[in-house]
């Protein structure tokens, strides 16, 4: 299976934070908010990934990120002239995807739990139909909302309903077989003229092919959207990096760990760290083994 993260965007939430920067380039913590999708496709086992963003920023992602080799990846990259929603992506990212089944994740969602990590080690053997996420929110109305039947099964995938039908939102990571593709190309805009991933989602359930799985409240989902989910993103990683010792979103660790590079590799990554408690966290890893 294919990744790819969705980095574009214009960020207009978080101005004037976002006016001269990328929002998936802000700190969440101690790192950039791009390591975080990127550490769950990689936990997911995923190792060609595309990175998405706009002409003004994808230099900065390639310059951060790199052909991704140094993590014992491969990444590449593609612009998105215009955002014109999350389902271009499949278009954009169509020579990539090839013949294979695909996972999109979205630059701003920061995900972390352990139930989570096997879900989608499952989710990235996926090769027919599509497989996305349910995750009960206070206030779903800003979200893709779930209406269940009394059977609990999908009835519809509503974006950003004004009576919402549950308090389950679809959270921004999804699975796709190759059809994603062909599906992307054939809907229409939504009425803010966006490609909407709730139209593809939709496709797939009157094919009768949408899972949706729920997520268990000990998963933790952020998205970073706006001022104070940002601030509780940094909050939360702060808390469980200091206090409970498990660093989320830290790529060269998951690295290590899956086995894409080596004792001595993960060593050096952490050498350009030195005067940071990164660095120390990197090297704990190698102690700890
Ligand atoms: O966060 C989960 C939600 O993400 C889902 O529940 C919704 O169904 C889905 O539509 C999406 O809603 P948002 O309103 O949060 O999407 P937003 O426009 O903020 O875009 C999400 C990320 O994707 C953000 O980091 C910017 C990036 N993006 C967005 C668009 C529309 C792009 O890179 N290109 C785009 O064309």
């Amino acid at each position: 299976m294919k990744g790819i993260i969705l980095a574009g965007g214009l960020g207009t939430r978080l101005y004037p934070l976002t006016k001269s920067i990328s929002k998936q380039i802000l700190p969440v913590y101690d790192k950039p908010m791009i390591y975080y999708p990127l550490s769950v496709l990689m936990l997911a086992g995923i190792k060609e990934i595309l990175i998405i963003s706009t002409p003004r920023d994808l230099p900065m992602y390639e310059d951060l990120l790199q052909d991704g080799s140094q993590l014992g990846i491969k990444l590449s990259y593609e612009i998105q002239n215009k955002p014109k929603g999350l389902a271009q992506a499949f278009i954009l990212g169509e020579e990539f995807i090839g013949n294979d089944s695909v996972s999109l994740i979205l630059g701003d969602n920061i995900f972390y739990g352990f139930d989570f990590i096997n879900k989608i080690e499952k989710a990235s053997h996926l090769r027919d139909g599509a497989l996305i996420f349910g995750y009960e929110v206070d206030s779903p109305r800003e979200f893709g909302v779930v209406e269940f039947d009394e059977n609990y099964r999908v009835v519809s995938i509503e974006e950003k309903p004004k009576n919402p039908k549950s308090n389950y939102i679809v959270p921004g990571l999804y699975f796709y077989d190759n059809n994603v593709i062909e599906i992307a190309k054939n809907i229409n805009p939504s009425e803010r003229g966006e490609l909407e991933i709730t139209s593809i989602n939709n496709e797939y359930l009157a094919k009768g092919k949408l899972s949706v799985e729920l997520l268990s409240k000990d998963t933790i989902w952020l998205d970073t959207g706006n001022y104070n989910a940002l601030r509780k993103a940094s909050n939360l990683v702060y808390k469980m990096q200091t206090e409970k010792n498990i660093n989320i979103g830290c790529i060269e660790e998951v690295a290590y760990n899956k086995g894409y590079i080596n004792g001595d590799k993960l060593i050096k990554l952490a050498e350009s760290y030195k005067k940071t408690s990164y660095y120390n966290q990197l090297l704990k890893l190698i102690s700890n083994k």
